[in-house]
């Protein structure tokens, strides 16, 4: 079930640039899927800006830094030597399957509400699609904070059990009572924090397109996307 924003809101404008595309939603949602899809038939790069965040929680945990403790992360943050590609890397070390550890799982909304580390990875997400001449890029606050001018901005949800079955499925895990509990605690701890909260699908922009992608899958909703741009 698609909510679209009237037609002026959707209708391109000038000075957006029509070779980024944003996705924001809550965990689960289907956004690294659907943004790898829409960057291969736009012929786009695709940046995971949750890897970022959970690049400096996996860090921080290795280097026995306290998640909770702001000024140290936030050094960790700006001192980090972080590739953003296909495969995260860390000081040249591919960090892809260690940042999905459920101990990052546990603390990287803590290392996400953090200002400093924000201002830091917007500015590098910024940079990033400076150097790639635009992408797709999926996140929480991407629509609004990082690249307000996106051309086409998608709000991608599904319903609560939908999202803890397919981070289950992803991860391999069978305790769907476990990820689904853990998936609860990361949604209010990222829809209540200070800085950037993810919105509620009534709330997001109003030039942002929601997508409920609960019951379809992704080839649906990359037809459905397809059209708008
Ligand atoms: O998308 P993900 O579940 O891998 O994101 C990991 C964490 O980072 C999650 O707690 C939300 C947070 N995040 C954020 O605050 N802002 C973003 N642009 C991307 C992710």
């Amino acid at each position: 079930m698609m909510q679209r924003p009237s037609p002026s809101a959707r209708s391109p404008v000038p000075d957006k640039d029509p070779r980024v595309v944003a996705i924001d939603g809550p965990a689960g949602a289907g956004k690294s899927t659907l943004a790898r899809l829409v960057a291969g038939h736009l012929g786009l790069k695709w940046l995971d800006t949750g890897a970022m965040y959970r690049a400096v929680a996996y860090c921080a945990l290795v280097k026995g830094i306290d998640p909770g403790d702001a000024p140290a992360v936030a050094k960790l943050a700006r001192e980090l030597v972080l590739e953003m590609g296909e495969q995260p890397k860390v000081d040249g070390v591919d960090v892809a399957e260690a940042i999905r550890a459920p101990q990052v799982d546990a603390v990287v909304s803590t290392v996400a509400a953090n200002p400093e580390v924000r201002a830091e990875m917007v500015a590098r997400q910024q940079a990033w699609v400076k150097e790639h001449g635009g992408g797709v890029v999926e996140g929480r606050d991407i629509g609004t904070v990082v690249l307000p001018d996106a051309q086409l901005k998608i709000y991608l949800t599904a319903s609560a059990d939908q999202r803890a079955r397919r981070r289950a499925l992803e991860n391999a895990r069978h305790d769907l009572p476990a990820v689904a509990r853990a998936l609860a605690l990361r949604d209010r701890l990222d829809s209540t924090r200070a800085a950037s909260p993810l919105p509620a699908p009534q709330d997001v922009a109003a030039d942002a397109v929601v997508v409920d992608s609960t019951d379809r899958d992704a080839t649906e909703v990359l037809e459905e996307v397809l059209t708008w741009l």
